[in-house]
C-alpha cells in the first residue's frame, strides 16, 4: 500500500478525501498524518477543497525520484539515501561486498570524509551539490573496465545539459568543466578479477549551488549557479540514470567504439597542450584516446607517449596557464 508521502509526491494536489479512501483512515487522522510529516520537515499546503501539495524544493529523498526512473537496472537495486554519510563510495562498496545487485545507489546531502581522486578529499557541503555513488556490475573485461569512467562522465554531462542547458566538457578522464573550472568529479573504485569485472563503485560528486566549492578552490572550481538557474538535483539523477545506462550498453556491445564519437564531441582536452605530471612528466598536445582509454600525448620531441594515470592539466582549464 502507497505511504502517504508516496501519494503526495506523486501528484501535484491530493485530496483529503482520496487520501482517508486509499489508506483507510478517517478524514481527521489524515490530518494529523499531515501535521506528522510537517513535523519532519515536509513543507505541505493545504489548498481548500483541492487537498493536499507536497512543495519538494530541491529534495532528492528517493521517494521524490524513484517514481521517475526511466532505466531497466540502474537505481532500481539497493538505494540508500542519508543526510549525512562519510562517503557515499565507502558505503556503495560495503553493500556490494554484502551482494547488492548493479544499479544500487547511494546518495546523501552530505559526506563528512569524501574522497577525492588520488587521496584528495572531495568537500561536500549539505544540500548543495549531488553527491551520489552506483553500483554496476558491467559485462567487460578487467581491461576494459576504466571504460566505465568515460561512460559516467558523458552521462552527467548529457544530464546536466538535458536539466539546465549548460554544456560542460570533459578534462580527460573524467573532469567535467564549465568556464575552464571543474564542476564535477568523478572516483571509480573497482572489484575486477583475472577474467571479469566483479563491480565497479562510480562515484560522482556535482557542484550545484553556491557554497558547494570552497572558497580557496573558487579559480579551478565552480558550480551550476555560477552560470545558470541550478536545475533540481533530482531531475540531474534521473537524466544521469538513464543516459548511464545508454552507455554503458554501448560500452559492453562496443568498447572504445561505441563512446569515441561523443567523447571526441565534448572533450577539451583533445587537440589541447597539456602538461602530465606524476611518474612521467613532461608537456605536449594530447592527440587520442585509445581503446582502454589511455590518452595518447605527443611530446616535444615528437614522440607518442600514452599517459594511464598521472594528472594531466590542459592549458587554459583549471587554472594552467
Ligand atoms: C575527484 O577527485 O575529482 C573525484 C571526486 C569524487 C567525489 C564523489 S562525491 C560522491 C562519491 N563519494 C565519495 O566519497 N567520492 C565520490
Amino acid at each position: 500500500m502507497q505511504t502517504l508521502l508516496e501519494m503526495l509526491a506523486a501528484r501535484e494536489t491530493v485530496s483529503g478525501e482520496e487520501i482517508s479512501r486509499a489508506l483507510g483512515i478517517s478524514r481527521a487522522a489524515v490530518w494529523k498524518r499531515v501535521e506528522a510529516l510537517r513535523q519532519e520537515g515536509w513543507e505541505i499546503q493545504s489548498r481548500g477543497k483541492l487537498g493536499y501539495c507536497l512543495k519538494a524544493g530541491d529534495r532528492i529523498d528517493p521517494l521524490l525520484w524513484l517514481p521517475r526512473l526511466q532505466t531497466e537496472v540502474l537505481g532500481h537495486g539497493w538505494v540508500h539515501y542519508a543526510r549525512e554519510t562519510a562517503s557515499t563510495n565507502a558505503d556503495m562498496k560495503r553493500l556490494a561486498m554484502e551482494g547488492a545487485p548493479g544499479g544500487s545507489l547511494c546518495l546523501c546531502e552530505t559526506q563528512t570524509a569524501g574522497r577525492g581522486r588520488i587521496g584528495r578529499q572531495w568537500v561536500s557541503p549539505p544540500e548543495v551539490g549531488l553527491w551520489q555513488s552506483l553500483l554496476v556490475r558491467p559485462k567487460l573485461h578487467p581491461q576494459n573496465a576504466p571504460l566505465v569512467t568515460f561512460c559516467a562522465a558523458l552521462a552527467m554531462a548529457d544530464a546536466v545539459e538535458e536539466a539546465c542547458g549548460l554544456q560542460p566538457l570533459v578534462k580527460w578522464p573524467n573532469d567535467l568543466v564549465l568556464g575552464g573550472r571543474k564542476i564535477c568529479g568523478i572516483l571509480l573504485e573497482a572489484s575486477v578479477e583475472m577474467e571479469a569485472v566483479d563491480y565497479i563503485v562510480v562515484g560522482v560528486g556535482l557542484n550545484v549551488r553556491r557554497g558547494s566549492v570552497p572558497p580557496e578552490l573558487a579559480a579551478q572550481a565552480a558550480c551550476l549557479e555560477d552560470f545558470a538557474p541550478p536545475p533540481l538535483r533530482r531531475l540531474v539523477l534521473v537524466n544521469y540514470l538513464r543516459a548511464m545506462e545508454d552507455y554503458l550498453q554501448r560500452a559492453e556491445t562496443a568498447g572504445w567504439e561505441g563512446l569515441s564519437e561523443s567523447y571526441a564531441k565534448k572533450s577539451c582536452t583533445l587537440g589541447q597542450r597539456v602538461r602530465v605530471s606524476g611518474a612521467q612528466e613532461f608537456t605536449g598536445v594530447a592527440e587520442a584516446v585509445d581503446v582502454q582509454g589511455a590518452l595518447l600525448v605527443r611530446d616535444e620531441a615528437g614522440n607518442i607517449r600514452r599517459v594511464m594515470a598521472g594528472d594531466v592539466s590542459v592549458r587554459g582549464v583549471m587554472g594552467y596557464a
